[in-house]
């Protein structure tokens, strides 16, 4: 027995140590001659926008890729070569001009991360993602810092706009769709903010209390299903602490549960100037600290000399960097790229996905599409004019341009009174001019101010409706990171309200049509007007082509499938998350240097998850409270029918399928959504959970399609704290075959043992 046992560990070692590539080889070398002061430099990058270590042999680090987040650092004696890390989620966000040089430099603004899981279409997520990674490969960039995947747990969240979801499943089929696409191109993705980064507020020192069921079910899954289905190269950390200690700095979470339950096998970053302790880092497993600055190298050095820190633990650090330092385009052999991407052919890709992501969600009478043959438009509301793309910071896109809805209705054919719309450029130009500071700030620490909306009077309005045939009003919204959303931003302001009202009752009077077009980046109030208009198309902030995809809507050119991804609520304070959510509780977020003194600050200093696992329709579904638009609503210029559903289990397998057939006049593309409503008896559960959901093609009148799904009864589990195991317990299971998580059209049970 023995010698057997002896044979069989001399046999793996002998295959492990055989079956090492050249690169883990050439790696091991490679540690081996690096000092530790080497493996502290590669440890740490070379600083915000590679401003901190200037001259290599490569040049000035932040000249290599102007306006990229940050480079690691090369190792001249070993000959190490560097790598170029930039944002973000929407698109490359690099500098769009360089210093003496006559070249432009734009990236595509490509809709934001709302949008795209708005879409359901894991395929058309994957193309956009697929796109961006070649822009970056075109411009040297070789890790794209998306996408952004934290879970919507409050209507406020200053970032929000570059997450995707309320819902777990929906975020983590989304990231790991867009990271396959990114990934296709040889380019690194890096799925973030790794965990519980749900608000902007103190968002650097905020303690997030949150219990292991509600971390384990709504804030992990999502990045659990990323890394599975994505396998991304790489992936950043959050800046907040969860439950006392910094995500950066937690082992349990970089190592045990990410790397040794999920199966991550790549880079973790930090996100910048996050967490304050490198050695309790690198312990992590949190292997780069970025953007990279002097002191954290030296502590590095001094925490392995001093005994608090293990130089193994570095070291396996430094071969996963070197890892992805090695594979990343720049450095395989002969790679050149042409500052050329095909920015032509990625307009056509945003424009087009853009309509995929736009949820119709009213459309009394057939208001929409516009009837052909109309075409005065009269076209109010100043982002109408100054159409907002996406939201600010980090996930913002230095573009060549942005398609305004004036410009989109006019290549599209329609005509809008030139008075009428010089007025209101002439506004937002004022209006602008007067924030100009603000405007025009790049980064994190300013969001791009809104013009308020400008009001107009009955006569002005009453002109228009002798003009025009329909009207369009567009309300918009920034928002951005570094600052969460006031709950006035939530709300319609009097003007806007007024505009609504005054235009809605004038162009009924005449029995002409209203339409009102969301240009935002988060829910926005709408229980108290949705009534007025005809029709409400929430457009998100869809990319540098927005008015061109808003006008492929309108016009009926493209027949909008989006659906909500998070719940519309009528009120903020019927959010289970509103009581514990900095909301208007503005603090200054310091400096990343500096950071805010801990003085116990509710919702500030430490925000306690309450509402547990309860977030989004897991609440309102489960309270039975009344929403304005629920989770996984959108409306179609068509209708389709569900029949035959069918469940069967085979083995561990629940597979589902179900009979979609369109019984409208128009081609559409239908959402299927699978709820499961568990026996509930030994286990508190919501009322229902989103567990998967399917596309179908795009479907002509009376065509239909057998759309099949399968779940594994694991799926159905819940994480039972004191067991620290996922559990499915017994009984009958009801499988809800839906339009939106409160339109079931078809329910099936199945039998759990
Ligand atoms: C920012 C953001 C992060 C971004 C990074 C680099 O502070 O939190 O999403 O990728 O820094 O810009």
């Amino acid at each position: 027995m023995k010698k057997t046992l002896l044979f069989l560990a001399g046999a793996a070692l002998l295959c492990a140590t055989a079956c090492k590539s050249e690169l883990d080889k050439k790696i091991d070398g490679l540690v081996e001659q690096m000092t530790l002061e080497e493996k502290a430099r590669l440890l740490v990058g070379t600083g915000n926008e590679g401003r901190w270590v200037s001259e290599t042999s490569y040049g000035d680090m932040k000249n290599i890729v102007p306006g990229a987040a940050g480079t690691t650092c090369p190792i001249e004696r070993l000959e190490l070569p560097f790598i170029i890390l930039s944002d973000g989620p929407a698109g490359v966000n690099i500098d769009s001009t360089r210093e003496n040089e006559p070249g432009t430099y734009y990236c595509t603004h490509f809709p934001i991360g709302t949008l795209l899981s708005s879409t359901w279409n894991t395929q058309l997520v994957e193309h956009v993602g697929q796109s961006i990674g070649d822009e970056a490969i075109h411009y040297g960039v070789d890790v794209v810092l998306g996408p952004g995947m934290n879970i919507h747990r409050h209507p406020l969240n200053g970032r929000n706009f570059e997450y995707y979801s309320e819902d777990p499943l929906l975020t983590g089929k989304t990231a790991a769709a867009v990271i396959r696409g990114i990934q296709k191109n040889g380019v690194a993705a890096c799925p973030k903010h790794f965990a519980a980064n749900n608000q902007e507020t103190n968002r650097m020192g905020n303690d997030v209390q949150v219990s292991q069921r509600a971390l384990r079910e709504i804030y992990l899954k999502g990045f659990e299903l990323a890394v599975k289905e994505g396998h991304p190269k790489t992936l950043m950390t959050s800046y907040n602490k969860i439950n006392g200690v910094s995500v950066s700095e937690r082992r349990d979470l970089v190592t045990d549960f990410l790397r040794d339950e999920c199966g991550f096998d790549g880079t973790v970053m930090t996100d910048w100037y996050g967490g304050d302790h490198p050695e309790d880092q690198i312990h992590a497993g949190n292997d780069l600290l970025m953007p990279g600055q002097q002191w954290q190298m030296d502590s590095i050095v001094n925490a392995v000399n001093a005994g608090r820190l293990d130089e193994k633990d570095v070291d396996a650090s430094v071969k996963r960097l070197l890892k992805l330092i090695y594979e990343s385009p720049r450095n395989q052999a002969g790679h050149t790229y042409d500052n050329t991407p095909d920015l032509k052919a990625h307009a056509e890709v945003t424009r087009q996905s853009a309509t995929e992501g736009m949820v119709l969600l009213k459309n009394d009478g057939q208001a929409l599409p516009i009837a052909s043959g109309m075409k005065e438009i009269a076209l109010f509301g100043c982002a109408s004019y100054d159409f907002i793309a996406g939201g600010s910071g980090s996930g913002d896109v230095r573009r060549a341009y942005t398609v305004s809805m004036l410009e989109g209705l006019q290549n599209a054919g329609y005509s809008v009174d030139p008075l009428l719309a010089a007025r209101y450029e002439d506004f937002v130009k004022q209006s602008i001019a007067a924030n100009l500071e603000k405007v025009t700030a790049r980064f994190a620490d300013m969001v791009r101010i809104r013009p308020d909306e400008m009001p107009l009077t009955e006569q002005e309005i009453a002109a228009q409706v002798q003009r025009a045939e329909y009207a369009i009003i567009t309300l918009g919204r920034t928002q951005g990171e570094y600052y969460d959303r006031k709950s006035s931003e939530f709300y319609l302001s009097d003007v806007e309200r007024s505009l609504l009202v005054n235009v809605c009752r004038a162009f009924h009077a005449a029995g002409k049509k209203v339409a009102v077009v969301l240009n935002i980046g988060g829910v926005i109030e709408t229980a108290s007007w949705k009534e007025l208009p005809d029709a409400i198309l929430c457009a998100w902030q869809p990319g540098q082509e927005g008015g061109n995809s808003v006008a492929d809507i309108l016009s009926g050119k493209a027949n909008p499938s989006g659906k909500l991804p998070m719940t519309w609520p009528v009120a903020l304070s019927d959010d289970g998350a509103t009581v514990n959510f900095p909301v208007d509780q503005t603090t200054e977020n310091v400096s990343v240097a500096s950071r805010r003194k801990d003085v116990g600050e509710k919702n500030v200093d430490f925000t306690r998850y309450d509402e547990g696992i309860y977030v989004g329709y897991r609440w309102y579904d489960t309270r039975a409270i009344e929403v304005s638009y629920p989770f996984g609503y959108g409306l179609s210029y068509t209708t389709f029918q569900y029949s035959d559903a069918k469940v069967a289990r085979s083995g561990k397998n629940i597979n589902i399928s179900v009979n979609i057939s369109n019984s409208g006049s128009v081609a559409g593309k239908e959402v299927v959504e699978v709820y499961v409503t568990a026996p509930g008896a030994s286990m508190d559960k919501p009322a229902k959970e989103l567990k998967a959901f399917a596309k179908t093609a795009l479907l002509n009148p009376g065509k239909s399609e057998v759309v099949k799904m399968t779940l594994s009864v694991d799926d159905l589990s819940s994480y039972d704290e004191d067991s620290q195991q996922w559990i499915v317990e017994a009984g009958t299971y009801k499988i809800h075959i839906a339009n939106s998580s409160r339109d079931i059209r078809l329910t099936e049970t199945v039998e759990v043992k």
